[in-house]
């Protein structure tokens, strides 16, 4: 239509990217292009804004209270409890808290709770979601972006660094690390992605997917592996510090 402006295609090279996956040879690249397509054109997901769109549309966006989303929740606790052995850490951290499902399974485990994540709506509906006793302390934190102060017995880190480009993920595994005492624990959950993402000759520099995530904690010089699952959808793992 006159005056209109003609659609754009905001990623012209795409097309002709796309047909590389029918060729074993070139599968990697066309999975390191996936990569590198998300870096230049998709960092909404690095935003609290783009979660916030989520939470303010309704309760529970992601399937936490019910379904294989409440089942992981249920595995996670139950691979701690094995960890822990009847232990109870005095303070525990949680990382990218959301709306608390998992904060709750955490209080009944731990002395004392502080939940963090980058989204206002999530946290209020964290806070409100039950009276915590005072057990539970709330606090809005960017993981990727904000200093990580204090130390604690347990840490749990459960789908956030899928989110992180690998460089922030690696720092952010450092800053998290750095409040964990010797013989501290750390709950790690992540979304595993096509293996692709685990053999590419790229794959020890720019990680991406559940596995590779794991791995990366796996090979930390400061941890050791003392308990993992593996979920269809997710990799389950527990670190403890040396
Ligand atoms: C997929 S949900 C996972 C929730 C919960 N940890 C679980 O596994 O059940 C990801 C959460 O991490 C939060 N998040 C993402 N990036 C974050 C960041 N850079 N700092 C703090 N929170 C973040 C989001 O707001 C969201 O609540």
């Amino acid at each position: 239509m006159p005056g209109e402006k003609a659609a754009v295609d905001p990623m012209p090279l795409w097309r002709y990217v796309r047909p590389l996956r029918r060729f074993a040879f070139l599968r990697s690249t066309f999975y390191l292009a996936i990569v590198f397509k998300r870096w230049a054109f998709d960092g909404r997901w690095l935003k609290p804004e783009t979660f916030e769109v989520g939470y303010t549309a309704g309760p529970d966006c992601w399937g936490y209270e019910s379904g294989p989303g409440h089942e992981r929740l249920v595995r996670a606790a139950a691979l701690l409890d094995g960890v822990l052995n009847g232990g109870r850490p005095r303070r525990a951290l949680e990382i990218g808290c959301a709306e608390g499902a998992f904060t709750q399974m955490l209080a009944q485990r731990c002395d004392t709770v502080v939940a963090v994540d980058f989204a206002p709506s999530a946290l209020a509906r964290a806070a409100a979601r039950r009276d915590w006793n005072g057990q539970v302390r709330f606090q809005r934190l960017d993981l990727m972006r904000e200093p990580l102060a204090g130390s604690f017995d347990l840490i749990a880190l459960m789908d956030v660094l899928d989110y992180f480009p690998s460089g922030r993920m690696k720092a952010a595994c450092e800053k998290v690390l750095a409040c964990l005492p010797s013989g501290g624990f750390l709950l790690l959950t992540a979304v595993k992605q096509a293996d692709i993402f685990d053999t590419a000759w790229w794959s020890k520099w720019i990680i991406r997917g559940g596995r590779r995530i794991k791995r990366h904690f796996k090979e930390h010089p400061l941890l050791t592996m003392v308990a993992e699952a593996e979920l269809d959808t997710h990799v389950l793992a527990i670190f403890q510090k040396i």
